[in-house]
């Protein structure tokens, strides 16, 4: 038979890779056993894959040194991981194994660098780069950092109005960076981004609220983030050469200004046929900051990222089981999933995000073109189509008398789905938030798995619901 799933993944992609291949029918996730894991908990299940964090926060950082040797690049590399992508501790505590640094979005991530601080994860000397519109609340507590002896926290200022905020409230020098409102991508409703400052007052604003209060604070950063991120396409390079000239403005009237922060917007690989070559973009990143300040005659910058789906995306995955096909006519064939994409994995809903999905068991099973349907009421809970090709083809199943059902794993989903989603809480039609099981490394460097949680009951629906 050559039509079967096997045959069509390998007449499609290159096959076995890096994070998968097949065993006896049965795929490996990153080695994981993923048969055994489905055995022992059954599905729907989220599974964390801890390792993966390290290595590729150790990737990038091992292609900036490259990239620096390259092109004799004087500035420091600095690893931010963005806490918005999955504020979970054990996510962020495996992070900082890797001496990263962070970045922040919201008052309450500053309550996670507290618990951080008193749990030892991290000392005062860790660059926190805090993000985001600012009310009091989340300006008071980057002020309580600051006055507490964080001395790398460094404000990002997303409006002129914030500085005053600061001005008021934080009593020891400190570090400043500005956010450079991008222009949107032509295909985006809006032509500048609502994030940060007009770059044509920023050179004004400067001279008028910062220069001459040194002793006070310093304008060290100018931060820019691309929503599209980073790709190889004439919006991002003309989006990056604009703030690496206004680097080279602002550093001849501002000496202290000595990085830039080029934010998140590492893709990663939502399909077996992904192509990205990482190293090639990391070459010409540097390569074009190092040009850029060489023909004004200005030092080169320290730069940041924040990676945020990068850091944690490709350490997840959601696997379900495919609780029945239905045929509601010639043409069309459900495959019912026992969760729901609106709630388990809500960008495929919200903004037609693709993930790389593939299925656990039966590849040698012949193949046919299916929609997968989550159990919501909902007409929009489905998944149709792939990031390569514009459906879905998954094994056809056994039918009737079948012990094992299909098994469908959607992977590299650790990034902002439980975030969207809301972890526990409410959930369209009560349908719970699956069980969630990490596989990481116990103390002995032995590879263990655990359940982090169980699959959210009724009585925790109920009780938000005033039931109880
Ligand atoms: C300021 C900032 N930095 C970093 C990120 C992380 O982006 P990504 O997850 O694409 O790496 C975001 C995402 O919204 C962001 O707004």
């Amino acid at each position: 038979m050559n039509n079967t799933y096997t045959d069509l993944v390998h007449q499609t992609f290159h096959f076995p890779q890096e994070d998968f291949r097949v065993e006896d029918n049965w795929l490996q996730y990153n080695g994981v056993d993923v048969k055994a894991l489905i055995e022992k908990y059954g599905t729907p299940l989220k599974l964390t894959y801890l390792p993966k964090i390290g290595q590729q926060i150790n990737k990038a950082k091992k292609m900036f040194d490259t990239a620096f040797k390259k092109h004799h690049y004087e500035g420091e590399y600095f690893y931010c991981y963005c806490t918005k992508s999955s504020h979970f501790s054990f996510i962020v505590e495996e992070a900082l194994k890797h001496n990263i640094h962070l970045e922040t979005s919201y008052a309450y991530d500053i309550e996670i660098i507290n618990r951080l601080y008193e749990r030892r994860k991290i000392n005062k000397d860790i660059n926190i780069i805090c993000n985001g519109f600012k009310q009091r609340p989340y300006v008071q507590r980057i002020a309580k950092l600051l006055n507490s002896g964080f001395k790398n926290v460094i404000p990002v200022l997303d409006n002129k109005e914030e500085l005053d905020m600061y001005r008021r409230s934080v009593k020891v020098p400190f570090k400043l960076g500005i956010r450079v409102a991008a222009e949107e991508e032509p295909s985006f409703p809006f032509y500048t981004s609502r994030l940060g400052i007009r770059p044509r007052d920023i050179l004004e604003f400067y001279v008028d609220k910062i220069e001459g209060y040194e002793n006070k604070f310093q304008l060290k950063m100018l931060h820019i983030f691309l929503n599209k991120g980073i790709k190889d396409d004439i919006y991002y390079w003309s989006e990056l050469n604009k703030i690496v000239n206004l680097y080279c403005q602002l550093k001849k009237i501002c000496p202290e200004l000595d990085s830039i922060n080029i934010g998140g917007g590492f893709p990663i690989k939502h399909s077996l046929g992904f192509e990205y070559d990482y190293q090639f973009m990391i070459n010409e990143i540097v390569s074009t900051i190092k040009k850029v300040c060489k023909k004004s005659k200005v030092p080169v910058p320290n730069i940041y990222t924040e990676f945020g789906s990068y850091t944690v995306g490709e350490s997840m995955a959601h696997i379900y089981s495919v609780i029945a096909e239905k045929v509601q006519n010639d043409r069309e064939i459900w495959y019912m999933i026992d969760s729901s994409f609106i709630t388990t994995l809500p960008d495929t809903w919200g903004i037609g995000e693709k993930f790389l999905m593939l299925p656990i068991n039966k590849w040698d099973n012949e193949y046919q073109r299916v929609v997968l349907g989550g159990i919501t009421c909902d007409s929009h809970d489905y998944y149709d189509s792939e990031e390569h090709i514009n459906e879905v083809f998954l094994p056809k199943l056994n039918g009737n008398g079948d012990k094992d059902p299909l098994y469908v794993g959607f992977f590299h989903t650790g990034a902002y789905q439980d975030q969207i989603s809301g972890y526990g809480g409410i959930k369209h039609c009560l349908i719970p938030s699956p069980q969630h099981i990490i596989v990481g490394h116990d103390k002995n460097g032995k590879l263990v798995d655990w359940v982090y949680a169980k699959e959210q009951s009724a009585q925790s629906m109920l009780k938000i619901l005033g039931y109880y």
